[in-house]
This record gives C-alpha cells, sequence and structure tokens, in this order.
C-alpha cells in the first residue's frame, strides 16, 4: 500500500528552482508511485508504424514493469493490448519484435486474432465464452509515423500535438524509414535523474567531448538563441526550406529545429553523414536537427541522415532502462549506405557517458548529506521544466485520489 501522506509531504518540500527531495529520488513507495502517477496517466511513445511492416508484425516491449504487445492486423490497422494472456495471466510475447499468423500464449496456448479476439482456447469446454477473453487493448495514438499508448482511461488531449508534430517531423518521411538498430542498458539511477540528464547539457562541453563536436552544447534555455546572427540565418534558411524551427511546447512535450555546430550535417563522431541514403533531403542535408521531448521518459532527434529516439522505464527506484533506436530511410543497405558500429557510436558513447553521470548522481543523492541544489536558469531550464512538470503531474494525481482516501496535503 503506497503511503500517499508522505508522498505528498515530499511533494510539498520541493523548493521551488532546486532539484528533488532525496526520497522522490530512491524511495520503494516512491517507485510505485511514479508508475501510477506519470506513466500510468500520460502518453508513452512507442517508436514507429515502420516496426511494424506487414500484415502480422508485433513489437513486444515493457514499459517499467508493464508489458505491452503492438500489433498490425490483415488490414493494416495497428492496436495495442495489454501484453497478459486471458487465461492464467503469462506475458504472451517476450520483449522483441517479430512476424506471426496468430498471435499465441507459450503456456496453455490460447490464441489470438490480430485484433485481439481469442481464437482457441483448448479444453476450456463448449460452454466457454471465448468472446468475453479476448486481449485487453490499450489506447494507441499516432503521429508522423509515430505511435504513443497510453496505460489511463482518461489520458491528455492528443490532437494539437498531433497536429504540431505532422509539421516538425512530418519532412523526415518516417513513413518510409526503418529500424536499423536499437540497444538497451541497464543505467542504476531513478528514472527522473536519468531524464533530468537528457534535459540539460550543462554538463555536455566536459562529459560528452564527441557529442559536442556537432552539437550546440551551450545554447541556452529552450534552444532560444535569438541574438545570434547564425541562428538567425539558420531559421531564414529553413523557413525558406519549409522547415519549422520555432522552440514550441505543450504541458507534456516539446519541439523545436535548431542549427548544429559550424560544418555539421549531422550529429555524428565527425560531422558527416553516416548515411548515404538521406532521409530529409532539403537544404542538401543541412536541416540542423529537429528535437522532440516526451514527459515522463523520451527525446529524439531527426537529422538528415537518421533519427535517433532515447526512452527510459524504471525498474526499480534506483534501475532505469534505457532503450535507444536508431532509425534511417528503408532504402539505405547496411554495409553499402551505412555501418550499424558507424550509425550508433556517438549515442552510444554518449549513453554510456551519461550512465556514468547518472550513476555517480544517485550515489552522492543517497548521501546522508545530500540537500537538493538550484539548477541554472540558464543552462538547466530543461531539466528544471521537467521536474517542474513531474510535481504538477505527481499533485495532480494525488489530489484526484483524495476523492477515493482521506485528503492528503499537497500544496
Ligand atoms: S496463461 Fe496463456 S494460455 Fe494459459
Ligand atoms: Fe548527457
Amino acid at each position: 500500500m503506497i503511503d500517499y501522506r508522505r508522498i505528498g509531504a515530499l511533494l510539498a518540500g520541493r523548493r521551488e528552482g532546486y532539484c528533488l527531495p532525496q526520497g522522490l529520488y530512491n524511495d520503494v513507495d516512491v517507485f510505485d508511485f511514479d508508475m501510477d502517477a506519470i506513466y500510468g496517466t500520460g502518453w508513452l511513445m512507442a517508436g514507429f508504424t515502420c516496426e511494424l511492416p506487414t500484415p502480422g508484425s508485433y513489437v513486444s516491449q515493457m514499459f517499467g514493469k508493464w508489458p505491452v504487445l503492438i500489433v498490425r492486423d490483415k488490414q493494416g490497422v495497428i492496436r495495442a493490448f495489454h501484453n497478459s494472456c486471458r487465461h492464467r495471466g503469462s506475458m504472451i510475447c517476450k520483449p522483441g519484435s517479430g512476424s506471426a499468423p496468430r498471435i499465441m500464449c507459450p503456456y496453455h496456448s490460447w490464441t489470438y486474432e490480430h485484433d485481439g479476439k481469442l481464437l482457441a482456447a483448448p479444453r476450456m469446454g463448449d460452454d466457454f465464452d471465448k468472446s468475453a477473453h479476448g486481449l485487453r487493448p490499450l489506447r494507441i495514438e499516432f503521429a508522423a509515423g509515430a505511435m504513443f499508448i497510453s496505460f489511463a482511461e482518461n489520458p491528455p488531449p492528443f490532437a494539437d500535438f498531433a497536429e504540431k508534430l505532422e509539421i516538425y517531423l512530418g519532412p523526415q518521411r518516417m513513413d518510409r524509414a526503418k529500424l536499423a538498430f536499437e540497444s538497451t542498458i541497464s543505467e542504476y539511477a531513478n528514472w527522473k535523474l536519468v531524464m533530468e540528464n537528457g534535459r540539460e547539457c550543462y554538463h555536455c562541453a566536459t562529459g560528452h567531448p564527441e557529442l559536442a563536436r556537432t552539437f550546440p552544447v551551450t545554447m541556452s534555455k529552450h534552444f532560444d538563441r535569438a541574438n545570434d546572427a547564425r541562428a538567425k540565418e539558420f531559421v531564414d534558411t529553413m523557413t525558406a526550406n519549409h522547415l519549422e524551427t520555432e522552440a514550441i511546447e505543450g504541458d507534456w512535450w516539446q519541439l523545436a529545429r535548431f542549427g548544429l555546430n559550424r560544418g555539421a550535417e549531422t550529429l555524428s563522431m565527425d560531422g558527416h553523414h553516416m548515411v548515404r541514403k538521406l532521409m530529409c533531403e532539403e537544404n542538401q542535408g543541412y536541416v540542423g536537427s529537429m528535437r522532440l521531448a516526451i514527459d515522463p521518459h523520451c527525446f529524439l532527434h531527426a537529422t538528415s541522415d537518421h533519427v535517433f529516439m532515447f526512452s527510459a522505464v524504471p525498474v526499480s527506484p534506483t534501475e532505469t532502462l534505457v532503450t535507444g533506436k536508431w532509425y534511417v530511410h528503408a532504402d539505405a543497405v547496411e554495409g553499402e549506405d551505412y555501418t550499424v558500429e558507424g550509425l550508433s557510436e556517438l549515442w552510444t558513447r554518449t549513453n554510456l557517458q551519461d550512465k556514468e553521470l547518472a550513476e555517480n548522481n544517485q550515489l552522492g543523492v543517497n548521501s546522508p548529506g545530500y540537500l537538493p541544489g538550484p539548477y541554472s536558469r540558464d543552462a538547466e531550464m530543461l531539466a528544471l521544466r521537467f521536474t517542474d512538470w513531474y510535481c504538477n503531474t505527481a499533485r495532480a494525481y494525488l489530489a484526484g485520489r483524495t476523492a477515493m482516501d482521506a485528503p492528503i496535503h499537497v500544496d
């Protein structure tokens, strides 16, 4: 049983402009609370439809402790389900992807159609009602080729975000992309420390020497370079190429296109394209990076030759699984147009560097001497925005529970 009063007290103890009280970074109850209040209430990025290329394709993935199955049916419709068999609850498909003519549970062979209907349940008797035992659906929405699922009964509005994402990510043509590489690492740190790290570049100049070659690591605030002549030139060039640059945001998302360091074609080890076949050919491939951020768990950089997606999901109070996905043009041929090693090197190094930084952060936060410190208003505004969003979302969830439970102090 989660101690909501204690979580309310921890949230009430958060000082404005400062990182979070210790318990919000390492407490067992807070982990369960975060799954329900944060991962259970919003939209979560589940990859792109190009990962399900043919009828019968499926993708199975974990969102924290919750398994999800996404399936494309014979008519091409993509649906999401709880990956939990309606017999005795076994996970039906292990995490991964593939294609299958039917969805069969490995435990006792209950077999489902791609639309979730139960087709066969051996030895359950003639009076067994198969129609009452289909897979339980999850909400799924689509925009610019991306898939978003929600565990919530009433998730936040999606339409405005979808419209904006089509404008910003549409030119990347994710409908003709493919997943070139995927990797998952464990970071022994609370998911919020992992995400705060991913939301600021205060640490990048020293922490990510390779990323800093192409990524403008000193950029301030929300990709705001209003007084920078190079940035103005970038905006004018992108506008002439019908590419949006303005940094915009909703409650749980942010979008912006920004210029890379001088001469850089893409985010790569040397600034040169890593994929010969471009996804976005406007302006000879000099289109900067289109950044998408989804709270609570994701960021994405779309450059002319590839898209990199980062997703973090907690598996315990102090362990987070970080998955990286690299997408390229569907016609790019591995070994000819790109290599997986070349494509993945920059973000693999960057993620491993961040793993060490986040794990050090956790160890220091666990100290009895830990006191929350202030964020830089110049370099860490997006990390502050993230923890503000977290606290607001958590408080709203707690306030909603007061209808069911005894009153909780959530100021
Ligand atoms: S738990 Fe799936 S068939 Fe028994
Ligand atoms: Fe980093």
